[in-house]
């Protein structure tokens, strides 16, 4: 972590589509902190991270909330920039895939790569799972059906693009074992080396308009559009610069790359030979981290048992989020997420701890020393071993840091936060306060720096609550080294910075309950204004697959509603039919036809069934409950 290197780190970029959930904050919170240690170094850091906004999901969830992709993609996006602020995340870029900078680097990739000869045309048949958004071959498949999702996949037969990946495959066995830091941590690099053992397929990497047009024209054939990984991986190079900024993108690549590893074949394979295929350098490194698992299983929106962050940021605050993340994944394993055990993390580590130390320390100097810190008039052998500790500490942060073993680095920490507790009940500076003042000077100064310095170390974890300790002891942005604290220093007050959390089964089950998903509360759901309405007319829309137009009657009212439904009814069977809608959603404009209200369907897989209120009872316009 020494030197002025630059240091250039990114996150996957997000399915703009998805809900963010604990997994996904944990990446950007590693980023985030990683970003802040190396800052903190003295380092240039350019921390990226942004969201994948095309492909099929997005189109199809678009459709189905009769809107526009790129409408939908807007109104989704400040989910995850929200949630990044409200977790202090300081990046400094963030790109979204549907941004002009990045559609011409991709165009600009893949006219170099087709000139070259890297891309060929074919017909091909293969296995595709939508959730991934990519084809698997049949050894990847997990009893027949996707690895990830668990679900069978599309048989889909069409011509499209396809890139020479092959022509990489010896070209990534050799740049991978010549580089052994390149793939990490090491059971991932071999995962990669025994995949590449295998024979290695060349990649489709067109979709056609006919079947989806949610995506980068290839520059090439108009009648395409890029597969959304090729497209995705190359915001890496777009955003420092690449084809742009010549002298940036020499300055911050090559990057070390954080994902999950569930993507690990797509950064580790595709990227690689896309790479070699674009006379890119490599990224310095890709590290992929383990899962966060609810109980024994992935957390995953599609598994319904994700923990939403913004839960556990309210009741707790944001830092101890931060910290029980960081403390308690080991970067490349799998974790558990449970209530039970951040409530143990949080009373054990900061408010028994850490939070106690700083409680003690402040308080017996404002006791004793009307909240002046006190000025020492000579050290004993107990002072001197706090600050070899101290030394020791610091540089061992920073190595392991660079090798990112944060949960090592904050547990080195801690376990100095605790030395410096024992060295204050050893001493009884509450004692010593009575019998000899100038001793209790002297263990209240060293317990002092010692916080100071523990808080300097912690902050790029908690970077909130690090601040409050330092402003108290007027110690913001000061030096990572022993004996800079001033005496003569006036002290502030401040309440209890990590109160214990009290843990009673009913308070867990209380927590259990507010990080449920999909729990919202009955006025929530009053503000949904459900009716029905009969079909009066329906018309398919031209140049749009997938889309239907409707004249509906609500009561009194006619109104025009779009639906994305085409695939499932023939206009005319709709005829008569009555139907729930969303009666107040705010009217949206889709393909040029204005659409006012959605439509109600149960959807299973890719199939879509209208709820059809089959009673003649029944009249339009009826508000449901
Ligand atoms: N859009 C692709 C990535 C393209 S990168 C050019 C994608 N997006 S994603 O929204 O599904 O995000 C996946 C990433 O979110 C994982 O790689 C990981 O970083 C994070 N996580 C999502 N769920 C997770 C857990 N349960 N546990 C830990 N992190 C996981 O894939």
């Amino acid at each position: 972590m020494s030197g002025k290197n630059n240091y250039f780190l990114t996150t996957p970029l997000y399915y703009v589509n998805d809900k963010p959930h604990i997994g996904h904050a944990y990446t950007t919170i590693l980023a985030d902190v990683l970003a802040r240690f190396h800052r903190t170094a003295g380092e240039e850091v350019f921390f990226l991270t942004g969201l994948d906004e095309h492909g099929q999901k997005i189109q199809q969830a678009a459709d189905e909330k009769g809107i526009l992709p790129q409408q939908h993609c807007d109104e989704m996006a400040p989910r995850f920039t929200d949630l990044w602020e409200k977790l202090h995340i300081r990046y400094d870029d963030f790109i979204r895939t549907t941004e002009d900078r990045h559609k011409k680097v991709v165009q600009d990739i893949l006219k170099m790569v087709y000139e070259k000869g890297d891309i060929y045309f074919d017909e091909y048949t293969g296995q595709y799972c939508v959730g991934c958004e990519r084809f698997y071959t049949e050894k990847e498949l997990v009893n027949g059906k996707c690895p990830q999702h668990n679900k069978p996949l599309e048989t889909i037969t069409e011509k499209n693009y396809f890139f020479k990946m092959s022509k990489y495959q010896q070209k990534l066995i050799d740049y991978i074992n010549d580089n052994p830091d390149f793939i990490q941590p090491k059971h991932r690099k071999n995962e990669i080396l025994g995949f590449l053992r295998q024979p290695l397929d060349d990649l489709c990497i067109s979709r056609p308009k006919s079947r989806l047009n949610w995506g980068i024209e290839l520059p090439f054939d108009k009648d395409y559009v890029t597969y959304v990984w090729f497209d995705a991986l190359i915001n890496y190079v777009t955003a420092p610069g690449y084809a742009s900024d010549e002298k940036s993108f020499k300055k911050w690549w090559p990057a070390v790359h954080l994902i999950g590893k569930d993507i690990l074949m797509t950064h580790a394979v595709y990227w690689p030979t896309m790479l070699f295929s674009a006379e890119i350098p490599q990224p310095k490194i890709i590290f992929a981290h383990g899962w966060w698992l609810s109980g024994e299983s992935k957390m995953s929106k599609s598994l319904g048992n994700v923990v939403n962050p913004l839960d556990l940021i309210e009741k707790y605050g944001v830092d101890s989020l931060r910290y029980y993340l960081m403390r308690e994944m080991v970067l490349g394993q799998d974790a558990s997420f449970t209530i039970e055990s951040f409530i143990k993390r949080y009373n054990s580590d900061l408010a028994n701890d850490f939070g106690n130390l700083f409680s003690r320390v402040s308080t017996l100097i404002a006791k004793n020393f009307d909240s002046v810190i006190p000025k020492y008039i000579e050290l004993t052998d107990e002072e001197n071993k706090v600050q070899a500790s101290a030394e020791t500490v610091i540089k061992q942060v920073n190595e392991l840091i660079a090798k990112m073993r944060i949960n090592e680095a904050i547990e080195e920490i801690l376990q100095f936060v605790r030395s410096i507790n024992k060295y204050m009940e050893q001493q009884a500076p509450w004692k010593l306060v009575k019998t000899d003042k100038p001793a209790a000077a002297r263990v209240l100064y060293t317990a002092a720096e010692a916080l100071r310095v523990s808080a300097l170390l912690l902050q790029p974890v908690m970077p909130n609550r690090t601040e409050i300790i330092l402003d108290t002891l007027d110690a913001i942005d000061t030096e990572l080294k022993w004996g800079i604290l001033k005496s003569g220093t006036v002290i502030k007050k401040h309440s209890p910075l990590f109160p214990r959390i009290k843990v009673t089964e009913s308070a867990v089950e209380k927590v259990k309950q507010t990080v449920q998903e999909n729990v919202i509360t009955f006025a929530d759901f009053e503000k949904v204004e459900l009716k029905t309405a009969l079909i009066l007319e329906a018309e398919k829309v031209e140049g749009a697959d997938r889309l239907l137009k409707l004249q509906i009657e609500v009561g009194d009212e006619k109104r025009q509603i779009v639906g994305g439904i085409a695939e499932f009814y023939q206009p005319e069977e709709l005829i008569g039919k009555m139907i729930v809608i969303v009666a107040n959603l705010e009217s949206a404009t889709i393909r040029g036809i204005e659409s006012n209200g959605m439509l109600i369907a149960a959807k299973k897989g890719k199939e879509l069934s209208l709820i059809i209120i089959d009673s003649d009872n029944v009249e339009s316009g009826i508000k449901i409950f």
